[in-house]
């Protein structure tokens, strides 16, 4: 598929590095390479009719490296180019191993109401056969379909709302799984087929801490980067598993951390003594949330319940709500004050 270069919807393609900008010194090699090194200009100039989109080079990191400040940074390119009518949607190139957090935290943020794909690959772009081109030029069809909306990934043909995606393999092209959920849909030589409704709104579903006025001070403070003066929470992720203990539970509440997400086991279960900690550091004042450590499925509350859960969000995406969650309360009582 070509593509449309006379299109009067502007398709902008912002560039933050990941393999799919990887340059490897042997064509064959395809796992010696440095990420985030081809710039996102020369990477749409293999693209027939590539050269017509319009291209911002955001960052160039290995996404092992993301952090809130290129988050912020981001999402605030993002805010800009939505908000031109010309511009019918994005494209974000992105390395796949922090993708799912990326979409997940751009999703919460950003809500919007046009496209935003992030588009990856497992492969160095100097492979000998790279599956960078193939994913760029399906995640640029997905952004010009009309209706399409909400922040989603493509990766080796396969459409995953920001909310379920999840990288679930560290080599094969098709390195990611929407879990139960299953796929927005597919692309076929240029074509979207839908197989269910795009990414909308997350905080009614999935953020049972802030209430929606109170995230959308704190997210306000994101695009614009205003932040209160405490900055970013720390939210840090301790994992359930045989002997787990509360040593580092206990030890992150002494070094002040605000939030902590559990990774449990199965339906987010936990060891007796890792339960003990957590229900200490819910009484020092941490928000603690339970998620399951399982690739697929999600932790079922039951009356038994001592610890929230995730209402479905993996660990890291919990993460990201959760941080979301403490920065909405702290606007909200900055507005309070
Ligand atoms: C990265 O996440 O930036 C490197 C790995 C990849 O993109 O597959």
């Amino acid at each position: 598929m070509a593509i449309n270069s006379n299109s009067p919807h502007q398709i902008v393609v912002l560039g933050t590095g990941g393999t799919i900008a990887g340059r490897a010194s042997q064509a064959g090699d395809n796992i010696g390479y440095t990420a985030g090194e081809v710039g996102v200009a020369q990477l749409l100039e293999l693209l027939p009719g590539g050269a017509a989109l319009l291209a911002e080079q955001v960052a160039q990191v290995d996404s092992k490296d993301m952090g809130f400040a290129l988050w912020q940074q981001l999402a605030q390119r993002c805010a800009h180019w939505l908000a031109q009518p010309e511009v019918q949607g994005i494209v974000i190139t992105h390395g796949t191993d922090t993708l799912e957090e990326t979409a997940y935290f751009l999703q919460a943020v950003l809500c919007p109401a046009k496209p935003v794909v992030l588009a990856c690959a497992m492969r160095p772009a100097t492979a000998l056969v790279p599956d960078g081109p193939q994913n760029l030029l399906d995640a640029v069809a997905v952004a010009s379909m009309p209706g399409a909306r909400g922040v989603v990934a493509v990766c080796a043909g396969r459409i995953h709302s920001a909310l379920d995606v999840q990288k679930v393999h560290s080599y094969q092209v098709d390195a990611f799984a929407s879990g139960d959920a299953g796929l927005v849909g597919v692309v076929e030589e240029g074509r979207v087929r839908l197989q269910r409704v795009w990414p909308d709104y997350v905080y009614e579903q999935n953020w049972p801490l802030a209430q929606v006025e109170c995230a959308q001070a704190a997210i306000k403070n994101i695009v614009n980067g205003t932040f209160p003066a405490s900055g970013w929470p720390r939210v840090e992720i301790v994992l359930n598993y045989a002997g787990a203990s509360g040593l580092l539970v206990d030890a992150l509440v002494a070094q002040g951390v605000q939030g902590l997400v559990v990774a449990g086991t199965g339906n987010g279960t936990l060891h007796a003594d890792l339960q003990a900690a957590l229900l200490r550091a819910v009484a020092a004042g941490v928000a603690v949330v339970r998620a399951t450590r399982c690739v697929f499925g999600r932790v079922l509350a039951t009356p038994a319940d001592v610890v929230i859960d995730s209402q479905g969000l993996a660990p890291v995406k919990a993460r990201i709500a959760l941080m979301l969650a403490l920065l909405a309360n702290s606007a909200s009582s900055s507005i309070r004050d």
